[in-house]
């Protein structure tokens, strides 16, 4: 079966059989963490699908936002939006200016059709860039950064947490969420996830650490941290 044609019933199972098959389902798929990290052509846009309808995609993505706090003022950066969902949600939360890279042509196809809008008030800038080239018009300096079910993909993780540290105002904080999604991944999955993401954060220099967990099948964590000054105002 082409891959694309693969994904495509990979993602309509996911919403036609109980739990208990989808391990099954989602196990025949090969290609899904190739397709997470970079999604490409046709099963990148099956890919973008499901990212967008999966429920628990779409309350991870709320929840990630909701920890944010964002106010009126702030300008947020998110890494890795995929298709963009908690982009037009910190525009809702009323985010002064919500700025994003993905590497993902696909993605960022995506994510400035759902948020055409915003784009053409001026609220939001989209552009198409790997984490660790990011273009001057991101340079900054930002209130919050976010990223969700993203790290785990980027070259030298703990330097790529410093550059963005850079970019953050005093005062701001970053929120890494991650939610395992290898088949089997469990709580204890869930748990390691959020050490390691801890262990980046502090090697990377930002302090004040906290973790947030969403009970999900796995659990999604956040880890949010303090960049530069005296502590987030936003993380009490
Ligand atoms: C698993 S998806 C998560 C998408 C979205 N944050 C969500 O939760 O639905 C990971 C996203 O990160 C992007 N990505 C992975 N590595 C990247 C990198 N080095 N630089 C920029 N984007 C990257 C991928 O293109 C993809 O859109």
């Amino acid at each position: 079966m082409p891959r694309a044609a693969r994904r495509a019933v990979t993602a309509a199972a996911e919403y036609a059989v109980p739990r208990a098959g989808l391990v099954v389902v989602r196990a025949l798929d090969r290609d899904v963490v190739g397709q997470a990290h970079h999604p490409r052509g046709a099963a990148g846009r099956v890919t973008a699908w499901e990212m967008t309808w999966r429920p628990s995609n779409r309350q991870r993505s709320a929840w990630a936002v909701a920890l944010l706090d964002v106010q009126p003022a702030d300008r947020v950066l998110e890494i890795g939006f995929g298709p963009g969902l908690a982009v037009a949600q910190l525009v809702r939360a009323g985010a002064g200016h919500v700025y994003g890279a993905d590497h993902s042509a696909v993605m960022v196809a995506r994510a400035s059709r759902r948020n055409a809008a915003a784009i053409r008030a001026g609220r939001v800038t989209l552009v198409r860039a790997p984490v660790g080239q990011l273009p001057a018009a991101l340079d900054g300096p930002f209130d919050a950064i976010l990223a969700v079910n993203a790290l785990a993909f980027w070259p030298e993780p703990a330097q790529r947490l410093a550059e963005l540290r850079g970019r953050l105002a005093p005062g701001g904080r970053i929120a890494v969420v991650s939610q395992p999604r290898a088949p089997g991944a469990t709580a204890a999955s869930s748990a390691r996830a959020a050490s390691d993401i801890g262990d980046l954060l502090q090697q990377a220099g930002f302090t004040g650490l906290r973790t947030e967990t969403l009970p999900l099948s796995p659990p999604a964590v956040a880890v949010l941290a303090a960049g530069p000054g005296q502590g987030s105002r936003r993380l009490a």
